[in-house]
């Protein structure tokens, strides 16, 4: 979809013209305004709308006896909708950055991330990880037992991440907020989801102006940057300059973020883990992690 499509989409919405589950179809109104008008009382497009017409959720809708559930999340990316059913649950997500559908088709294959799915241009169609994450800890589900273990899954899953030339780059256990990346499934086995701002070291030194927006959107030389109103054009060249940055800057000093990600988000759970579960988590941490 151009530009001015979404600009048009985006008024016809606002404006009310159009119902938000039918704005993907404006352009059917020109074209085959039959079909159109159909769609308009399409019970699956109302409930569905967009979602019904990517592979696999199409079957899940339209093929099976009973049709699934569909909750949406997001938060930094946009719109998340997982839809779930006896059978089968997947997730579809608009992608966050231009490399994600790459590095997040790795993870799948390393069994870090979920697997990835065909999907259409400009999202994520994933397994859908069915589990509890890190912070949700309560009674009937006790993360402190086995938490050394969970070290353990970790330090490996960030070997093979690094090992494969991919830094995370986003919180893991917690953030401030106390959301997690970092799920439990039933396996007991651990999954991260969301690989919206992950680095691929591929062509390091070289980064696109994204991914070093990426690399430095959290660092406090940033924050304070950003404090001071700048416009497109300086954060252009803040970027640039940064972009230039790199060859200084060692592939272990970026991985190490990932470290850095994880011990601050330890501190943040204190509410659940005492000091003995934290150095437990690093050492089962430290006794996988290689790089
Ligand atoms: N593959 C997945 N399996 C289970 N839940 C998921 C999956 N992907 C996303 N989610 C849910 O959707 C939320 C938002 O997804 P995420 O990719 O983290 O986007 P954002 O960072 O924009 O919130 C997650 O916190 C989680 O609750
Ligand atoms: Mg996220």
């Amino acid at each position: 979809m151009s530009e001015s499509d979404a600009r048009a989409m985006n008024l016809e919405v606002s404006t009310g013209a159009c119902p938000s589950h039918l704005a993907p179809f404006l352009r059917l109104n020109d074209s085959h305004p039959d079909l159109y008008r159909k769609l308009v009382i399409d019970p699956f497009v109302v409930k569905y709308g967009v979602y019904g017409f990517f592979p696999r959720a199409y079957d899940l809708i339209y093929l099976s006896d009973k049709s699934p559930n569909i909750t949406f999340s997001g938060r930094t990316r946009g719109r998340v909708a997982i839809l779930t059913s006896r059978s089968n649950n997947m997730v579809i997500k608009p992608l966050q950055n231009s490399n994600e559908a790459k590095v997040a088709t790795l993870a799948g294959e390393l069994g870090v991330g979920p697997k990835q799915f065909d999907s259409l241009q400009g999202f994520l169609s994933e397994e859908y990880i069915s589990g509890t994450f890190i912070t949700d800890n309560h009674s009937n589900s006790d993360i402190r037992p086995c938490i050394e273990d969970i070290g353990i899954k970790l330090g490996a899953a960030f070997g093979k991440l690094h090992e494969n030339k991919i830094c995370y780059n986003d919180s893991t256990v917690s953030d401030p907020d106390k959301r997690s990346h970092l799920i439990l499934d039933q396996a007991s086995d651990i999954k991260l989801i969301d690989f919206g701002i992950s680095l691929s070291l591929e062509e390091y030194p070289n980064f696109s102006l994204e991914e070093t927006f990426n690399y430095v959107r959290t660092m406090p030389i940033y924050r304070i940057f950003e404090t001071m109103n700048p416009t497109q054009g300086d954060i252009h060249s803040f970027l640039k300059s940064y972009q230039g940055k790199f060859k200084e800057i060692s592939p272990d000093t970026i991985y190490d973020r990932d470290l850095q990600f994880l011990t601050e988000g330890l501190q943040l759970m204190s509410d659940i883990l005492t000091e003995a579960d934290k150095t437990a988590f690093m050492q089962g941490f430290h006794s996988t992690y290689k790089r």
